[in-house]
């Protein structure tokens, strides 16, 4: 017995390596076969979780090889990890880069060119530069290995101009395998690379994205600060990742955790260096701090023991949110990925992206992209479902997220899908959302006018709801593979072949029901109030500050707010802007006009008990 792994162990130079260098004694799913590729020689596209281990996939090829590797990463700070780690190994690793003075880059290159490196870590712009190039150029270069390799694709949320350069490496070393890296690639994002990266024949390799152990929820946003506390708690001493939209809003949930008895940091580009580095630094060494952090903290955070990624806000797309919450449970043990979401998160992602300075199709596809988070965030279905769906993978309902654990009230809405895919199916399967819910309700726009859908026995089926609802279905439908992007690829929907079993009432389809007021119940029922929690008094105060604003205007009152909008100001509190933006029947232009006001009345009103 003993003989024969040893024997196996010989003949396989990778796993001696792995055994020798690392201490690893099984290669994890994957691994393997990346490396046989490289080491055949063969161009490899990895797409692999995160934390699946994929630094490994070109480490131990490298020390089989011998030679110089080039590993290009994006940034300083994971470069100087990496080299760090390996040199604890006993690798022979180096970096050269802006970050580190003039001579210590000297005597990195020194060792580079007599031969005594394995790997040298460098920044794209570094590599590409031709005296980079030149020199490179005279020596024995066995690897090239391009991680993040996301960062090489436009249609990725983390785009770097510095990696299309990147695309000439084949043509200045055409016998060297090179290896693309990424935890989150769609289809359309990995061909986008291979093209760019490989143009001819390359090995992809994709490996499952299931993180079972991370278990998956997203809450309605009432109040962020509250439920973080009250998330944050649950976990009480160990290690967690909270990610916020702002620089300002990290620094403020941080102080708000720190207060209540939380060791809590703030990160953001905004901060020093030498503060950032710091609180990275305590965060990794330390157990149970709680890191407050825009999506500046992150990019390939090795730690094993995180226990939640919790989101105050919604990221920008399904790939940035996968590979944040992928920083959490990397020890394999249970670990929570926590959202909170609310209309407001919506409207604020749609204004990044039409701020944006980019061409019109750039920001269409950023808007499809966009849906489909949004899709996720309400279905209905198995959130692991519709995750994995969405980078081709298959699965079976999970039983560890929120919907598997049935805490979404669902309701049964054939019917209603049924009536949206009659809509797409009579107007031709070429149309976007707005299009169609305007069918639905029968709105005579110039557009509806111009096309004759005013004639389509689908004109006004749908008046029996809001245009929210249908909007929020229609999201829904499309997370659930039921509606699929028209093939002009204009941002039309058509129906997918499930959803044309559903149609023909082969599948059933249920939906997410409005949580809101049912969780705010709870909530206020936890916190001791009545089951309405509506605070009289404040509530006349609000009514009051109305009746000014509509003077002053020379309007009716419900004409600045309805009661309900009133009632459900009452309820909710907002503190800011955001939270105010959530409450029902505010739109942006309100949002603008009363935020303010309304927010100071409140903030200033005295609350019995809880404050
Ligand atoms: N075969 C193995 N056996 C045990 N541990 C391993 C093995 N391969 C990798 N690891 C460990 O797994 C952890 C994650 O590895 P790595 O940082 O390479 O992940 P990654 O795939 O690059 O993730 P990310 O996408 O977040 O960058 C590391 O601590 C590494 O040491
Ligand atoms: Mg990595
Ligand atoms: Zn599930």
């Amino acid at each position: 017995m003993q003989a024969a792994v040893i024997a196996t162990e010989e003949q396989d130079p990778k796993r001696r390596v792995l055994k020798d260098v690392f201490g690893f004694d099984d290669f994890r799913p994957g691994q393997a076969d990346v490396m046989d590729a490289l080491l055949a020689g063969r161009h490899v596209m990895a797409v692999m979780p995160t934390g699946a281990g994929k630094s490994l996939c070109y480490q131990v090829p490298a020390l089989v090889l011998g030679g110089l590797t080039i590993v290009v990463s994006p940034l300083v700070a994971l470069m100087q990890d990496q080299v760090a780690a390996l040199r604890l190994a006993g690798v022979a690793a180096d970096t050269i880069n802006s970050s580190i003075d003039r001579d210590a880059n000297i005597a990195a290159w020194r060792r580079v060119a007599s031969g005594q490196t394995r790997l040298l870590y460098l920044a794209p712009e570094r590599l590409m530069s031709e005296r980079m190039l030149d020199a490179l150029a005279r020596l024995d270069i066995s690897l090239i290995a391009v991680d993040e390799a996301h960062c090489i694709s436009q249609w990725g949320p983390a785009f770097r101009r510095e990696y299309e350069d990147l695309s000439r490496l084949r043509g200045i070393f055409p016998n060297v395998p090179i290896i693309a890296l990424t935890a989150t690639a769609d289809e359309s994002m990995r061909t986008d690379i291979e093209a760019r990266l490989f143009a001819e024949r390359v090995e992809t390799l994709v490996l499952g994205f299931d993180r079972p152990n991370i278990k998956l929820a997203i809450e309605a946003k009432q109040d962020s600060k509250r439920q973080l506390l009250r998330f944050v708690e649950r976990h009480p001493g160990r290690s967690g990742i909270v990610y916020c939209l702002s620089r300002k809003k990290t620094e403020e949930m941080a102080a708000f955790l720190e207060k209540n008895g939380v060791t809590a940091l703030a990160y953001h580009a905004g901060m020093s260096k030498e503060a950032r580095d710091a609180n990275q630094n305590a965060f990794m060494t330390l157990s149970g701090v709680v890191m407050v952090a825009t999506i500046a903290f992150g990019m390939g955070i090795d730690k094993p023991d995180v226990a939640y990624v919790f989101h105050t806000d919604m990221p920008g797309s399904l790939e940035a949110y996968y590979q944040e919450i992928g920083r959490a449970g990397r020890d394999g043990r249970d670990a929570e990925a926590h959202m909170l979401f609310g209309l407001g998160d919506i409207r604020m992602r749609r204004l990044f992206i039409d701020d944006e300075d980019a061409a019109v199709e750039h920001k269409r596809r950023s808007h499809r992209r966009l849906d489909t988070l949004i899709g996720y965030c309400e279905t209905a279905q198995c959130r692991r479902q519709v995750l994995l769906g969405y980078f081709g993978e298959e699965a079976q309902p999970c039983g560890n997220c929120d919907t598997c654990l049935d805490q979404a009230p669902r309701a049964d809405g054939g019917a209603e899908a049924r009536t949206i895919l009659a809509a797409i199916a009579q107007s031709g399967e070429r149309f976007g959302a707005g299009h169609v819910i305007d069918i639905l309700l029968g709105h005579e726009t110039e557009k509806v006018l111009a096309r004759n859908h005013q004639r389509l026995a689908s004109f006004g089926s749908g008046l029996a709801h809001k245009k929210d609802f249908w909007l929020s279905l229609i999201r829904q439908l499309a997370a659930g593979g039921f509606l699929e992007p028209d093939p002009s690829g204009h941002g039309g929907l058509a129906i997918a072949e499930k959803g044309h079993a559903l149609g023909r009432g082969e599948m059933p389809f249920h939906y997410r029901v409005e949580v809101r007021s049912r969780a705010l119940r709870k909530m206020r029922a936890a916190e001791g109030m009545n089951a309405e929690g509506v605070d009289a008094s404040l509530l006349a105060t609000l009514k009051s500050l109305r009746l000014r604003l509509a003077k002053e205007r020379q309007v009716p009152a419900y004409v600045v707010f309805s009661d309900r909008t009133l009632i459900d100001m009452a309820e909710r509190r907002p503190r800011d802007l955001d939270a105010f933006a959530e409450v029902n029947g505010v739109g942006a232009a309100k949002l603008k006009e009363f935020g303010q006001v309304f927010l100071s009345v409140i903030a200033g009103h005295q609350f019995d008990g809880s404050d």
